[in-house]
């Protein structure tokens, strides 16, 4: 490497950087990248949203209790901070997203997992989840709640690709420390976890519980898809 070739590569960082920059601090721009990561752009959130999501996303990944058996789903998994860990203590592991760059990414970073049959990542939305009914035994989702058209919708899609008994994490930063963020109102909708609990109970979750560790803003809700033959009071939540 030359002094030469060093100058310019550092003359077009520094321009990039001129670029990106400006764009990272207008808060417009990176709440629609946080709502639909994409382009350079997009990749550069992704990383960053690695940075800083990475202690709630391990936590999520701990209160999955995943066995080497596992079918597994990432809702929204933007960057893919888990998705690693996710194949390597789980037996098949799958991501939706709604961002086609996001999803490019996951299959492009995870090739050999995704051509050896224990990965699989697909465009799509929550709200119309693009797999068969009772697919997987656990899924998860963080830091998303916010951009679902419809709590109801998306609970119910993830009952319905559940099996019986499965369990769901969900982690979110509650509307009450949202609100304080001044975040653009028509791109997130800030969700009480009374509103999401709501919506999971009426999906057929039973004993729908909270975690909030002390020093945390963020909420991680667990919950079990009833049994196939529940009532309604059981649980194998323990
Ligand atoms: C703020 S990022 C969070 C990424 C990652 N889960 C994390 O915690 O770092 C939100 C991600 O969810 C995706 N997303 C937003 N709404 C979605 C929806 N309705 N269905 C599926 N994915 C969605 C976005 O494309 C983006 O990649």
């Amino acid at each position: 490497m030359t002094p030469r070739f060093v100058a310019r590569q550092l003359a077009h960082l520094t321009g990039l950087l001129g670029l990106v920059i400006p764009l990272l601090t207008n808060r417009r721009i990176v709440a629609r990248q946080l709502a639909h990561p994409t382009g350079l752009l997009g990749r550069v959130m992704a990383l960053l949203m690695n940075r800083r999501n990475a202690q709630m996303n391990a936590l999520a990944v701990r209160q999955l209790t995943l066995s080497g058996t596992d079918r597994v789903l990432e809702i929204g998994f933007g960057g893919g901070p888990i998705l690693q860990t996710l194949l390597a203590n789980a037996a098949f592991v799958a991501g939706v997203d709604r961002s086609p760059d996001m999803v490019a990414r996951a299959k492009a970073h995870h090739a050999r997992a995704v051509d050896e049959g224990r990965a699989e990542f697909r465009a799509g939305e929550v709200e119309a989840i693009p797999f068969e009914a009772e697919s997987f035994d656990k899924i998860c989702t963080l830091n998303t709640v916010y951009f679902w058209r419809s709590l109801d919708e998306g609970a119910g899609e993830i009952a319905r690709v559940l099996v019986p008994g499965g369990r769901a994490v969900i982690g979110f930063l509650p509307k009450m420390h949202m609100d304080r963020l001044g975040v653009p109102l028509d791109i997130f909708t800030p969700r009480t976890p009374d509103e999401v609990i709501a919506a999971l109970t009426r999906a057929g979750f039973r004993e729908v519980r909270a975690e909030q560790p002390s020093s945390w803003k963020v909420i991680m809700l667990m919950a079990a898809k009833a049994e196939a033959k529940e009532t309604g009071a059981a649980s194998r939540l323990v």
